[in-house]
């Protein structure tokens, strides 16, 4: 497993110079990933955690000023170099201001280029702080406290700024550990409901039995042991904000009683004649897939609509694998806050890349989990290394295809080589999942239909 070879992006638009540089470089034992513009750059680095960027400073599109700003906002840690032409030392010192950790001007001998790399490596092994630029990520990424700046999170904060503001129903669906209450919480406390309550009820958690009386209250003599009046949840939630966590495990019965509270804002208490009126801003999540529920029949169809009119879905992690590093450095921080005189600690490359093919069933509490417990074992070095990952996020890699790609003297069927490959990558799919075809379909960017599909194609071809 040993990784020792370092990652290394190479953008350069000229291709005979980029394939020339690339060769170099690995013939130095570096792993080089040729591309030829600033675009391409940039899709790369969202899905791969490179130790070094090599780039060209003037590219046709997105300059190299502006990708390595990119580079080194994404990852703090990445050493980023500029290639810079005749006359535009300003430049260079313009993308220095930016990130770039050195430069060298062309025409330059691969050894300039080996040296600055060097060099770039050994004080990057010795600095580790970077609190500066932490700060700023911080500040451009969340929405209280909520990190991410996928495309999916971004348009996530840009939703909660503008339903926050409004009293509408809330429903937000997502895999456990993708933040449902964090996003509850978040819708609340931007709300003109804000100074009011934020009362949270987790439906999964109480007895069907008591969870009637903690929603509604009762009066004194209702049942046994209904000693004193006592105000339910919904009550207590008034002229604030209801939160119905897990709203997928209530009984029919109680979804008729919330349908009403809905529809009517009123009901009453238990064992009460005197009907109750509420002002509740109401936001229920659920990890279980309700439009299968009212189709099957155990969830009510008129409070499904009642519930759904603002869905908000939450994208397991491993769609959006590009907020890992943000993440990871975000729980580094909060860890580090928690225990004042601990030293800074930053994830090797190495490690991040296996966060990031890492699949992550439980999501960002599982991220959370892990990034505490690898702190605990590596303490006291300022570096979590990938010994410190446990065991199934150390296998993680990123599917890559065979790098011996031959084609043989006599040709090959085209399609049976792909299908092979299509194949294997499904098996290995199912393998890292234990057999979840939605997680599966979801690492290959495929649909659920389509995965098992293929599956059903296959099975029929091997019987
Ligand atoms: N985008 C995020 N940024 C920062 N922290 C997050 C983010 N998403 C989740 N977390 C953290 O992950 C943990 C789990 O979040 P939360 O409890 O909101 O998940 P959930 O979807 O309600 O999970 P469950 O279905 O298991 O109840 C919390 O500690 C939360 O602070
Ligand atoms: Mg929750």
């Amino acid at each position: 497993m040993g990784d020792s070879a370092k990652h290394l992006l190479l953008v350069e638009d000229e291709a005979p110079l980029r394939e020339a540089i690339a060769a170099q470089l690995a013939d130095r034992g570096y792993d080089v990933e040729p591309v030829g513009s600033g675009e391409a750059a940039l899709a790369r680095l969202a899905e791969f955690a490179f130790d070094i960027i090599v780039t060209d400073l003037r590219l046709p599109g997105i300059d190299g000023s502006a990708v390595v700003e990119a580079a080194v906002g994404r990852y703090p840690d990445i050493v980023a170099i500029v290639v810079t032409g005749y006359g535009t030392l300003k430049d260079a010192v313009e993308s220095i201001k930016r990130g770039a950790w050195d430069f060298v001007s062309k025409p330059f001998q691969i050894d300039e280029l080996l040296h600055v790399l060097d060099s770039a490596m050994e004080q990057r092994r010795l600095k580790s702080e970077n609190a500066y630029l932490r700060a700023q990520l911080e500040e451009r990424y969340s929405f209280e406290g909520i990190i991410g700046r996928s495309r999916a999170m971004k348009q996530l904060f840009q939703l909660l700024e503008t339903v926050a503001a409004t009293a509408s129903t809330i429903l937000i669906t997502g895999e456990t550990g993708t933040g449902k209450e964090v996003v509850a919480r978040a819708i609340h406390h931007n709300s003109p409901r804000r100074m009011q309550r934020f009362v949270a009820i987790n439906c999964s958690a109480i007895p069907e039995t008591l969870l009637e009386a903690e929603l509604f209250g009762h009066v004194r003599g209702a049942f046994t042991g209904a000693v004193g009046n006592r105000a339910g949840r919904i009550e207590q939630a008034h002229r604030g904000t209801l939160f119905l966590d897990e709203v997928g495990t209530m009984s029919t019965a109680l979804q008729t009683k919330l349908l009403r509270v809905l529809q009517e804002r009123e009901f009453e208490r238990i064992g009460d004649t005197h009907t109750t009126k509420v002002d509740v801003r109401v936001i229920a999540a659920t990890n279980s897939d309700l439009t299968r529920m009212v189709e099957e029949g155990s969830f009510r169809e008129d409070l499904y609509y009642r519930l759904n009119v603002i869905p908000v879905r939450l994208a397991p992690l491993a769609e959006r694998k590009e907020d890992i590093p943000l993440l990871v450095q975000h729980f580094l921080d909060r860890f580090r806050a928690a225990s004042p005189g601990s030293a800074v600690t930053t994830v090797s490359q190495e490690a991040m890349r296996r966060l990031m093919a890492y699949a992550w069933p439980g999501n960002v509490r599982q991220l959370e989990n892990t990034i505490e417990r690898a702190l605990a074992f590596g303490a006291g070095r300022s570096t979590i290394d990938v010994l410190d990952l446990p065991a199934e996020v150390q296998q993680a890699r990123e599917a890559v295809l065979p790098a011996t790609i031959v084609l043989p003297e006599e040709g090959l069927d085209l399609a049976a080589v792909v299908e092979s490959i299509e194949r294997e990558l499904i098996e290995r799919s199912l393998e890292r999942t234990g057999g979840n075809k939605g997680r599966a379909a979801q690492l290959l960017r495929l649909k659920r239909t389509t995965l098992v599909e293929k599956l059903k194609r296959y099975e029929g071809r091997s019987r």
